[in-house]
């Protein structure tokens, strides 16, 4: 810890001006697509049955964009995330629909689950970065920061020497509160929040267009969680990468997002605007899921967990998925689905 440079807490200090649903709205608007989402399915084909883990997906994240995905384990964040990023491995497959990834480079659109090996080499870290939430599954452990650093840098852009990507590879570490000289370190000699940190930091090497980030602090202890929070939106201010943040931790988005998707059995279940979210969530599941965590910001209030479990995926009901554990649920929730 006391290797740790301050965190600049930006979560709620720095910010001047909170945003309305409707300057939110105008701000994405106005801001190009980077990643569209058509009528998207991704499934799971195992021995068991085919499990539908993600199901007519349709979303568009713009440029800049913080987009939060929450929901319960199982509801398909983790499923829809990969598939965003083009991190989809056997026995998952895009089953229907499409992802179209707009470079800002404007170059040509391309589709993500058909980019080439190469495309993909080229893409990974300059445009899709992401950072998972066991670092140690991302870094190697027994190779220095520095060389996993300068490797990733000098992949990208040979020309630059490497006395220069190590310089970069320092102000990377520095920006996420590591000094320079931890370059030296091999990640397991690092505690499991600065080996996130470093993460990040190593997701930002090549200016990404969009970083992934599948519970990036779930690992780490609620102190080192706000700090590596406050860094994240802190670098995105100044740094203008769209980030897709899931976690099944909505309080923690309502902070952070601009718009925020709520996951059950595989569906969106409502997308919205924190404050939408928040104030005027519609669907009962976020509703319950919004009792359920206590806000960051305000009095502690009573909780209310959802009762029942998720549903298996390969026994899901025709209609609403969540009408069996759903308070307000009538018989046409249980005959028809609307999403
Ligand atoms: N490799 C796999 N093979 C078969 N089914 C899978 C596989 N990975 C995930 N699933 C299923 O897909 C569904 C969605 O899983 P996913 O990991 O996307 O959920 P999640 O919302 O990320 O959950 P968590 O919050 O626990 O990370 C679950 O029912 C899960 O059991
Ligand atoms: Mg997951």
């Amino acid at each position: 810890m006391t290797d740790l440079l301050p965190a600049t807490d930006i979560l709620h200090a720095e910010t001047p001006h909170i945003e309305t649903s409707e300057e939110i709205a105008a701000r994405l608007a106005a801001s190009p697509p980077l990643l569209v989402a058509e009528n998207l399915d991704v499934t799971y084909v195992t021995e068991a049955g085919e499990v539908p883990a993600c199901r007519n997906v349709n979303l568009t994240l713009h440029r800049g964009e913080i987009l939060g995905v929450a929901g319960e384990s199982a509801s398909g964040k983790s499923t829809l995330l990969n598939a965003l990023a083009r991190l989809q491995r056997p026995p998952a497959i895009t089953s229907g629909g499409k992802v179209t990834f707009y470079p800002t480079d404007d170059s040509d659109p391309m589709e993500i689950s058909s980019m080439s090996e190469e495309e993909l080499r080229e893409r990974r870290w300059t445009s899709l970065s992401f950072v998972m939430q066991s670092a140690m599954a991302c870094l190697n452990p027994v190779i220095r920061l520095e060389s996993q650093f300068t490797d990733v840098i000098r992949e990208h852009d040979p020309e630059v020497s490497k006395e220069d990507a190590s310089k970069k590879a320092g102000e990377l570490l520095e920006m996420v509160g590591i000094p320079a000289h931890r370059l030296k370190a091999f990640p397991f000699q690092l505690s499991g929040g600065m080996q996130q940190r470093a993460l990040i930091a190593l997701s930002l090497a090549c200016d990404p267009d969009v970083v992934f980030m599948d519970e990036p602090t779930t690992a780490v202890d609620v102190i080192m969680q706000r700090q590596i929070l406050s860094q994240i939106l802190h670098l995105q201010a100044r740094l203008g990468f769209a980030i897709v943040f899931v976690t099944h931790d909505l309080s923690l988005l309502l902070e952070i997002s601009d718009r925020i998707v709520i996951m059950y059995g595989g569906r969106f279940v409502e997308v919205g605007s924190a404050e939408q979210i928040y104030e005027s969530g519609l669907h009962p599941y976020t509703r319950g899921l919004r009792s359920s965590f206590p806000p960051l910001s305000e009095p502690v209030r009573k909780l209310h967990g959802i009762p029942g479990t998720p549903p298996d995926l390969l026994g899901l009901p025709v209609g609403c998925a969540f009408a069996p554990r759903c308070p307000r649920a009538t018989q046409l929730c249980l005959e028809e689905r609307r999403n």
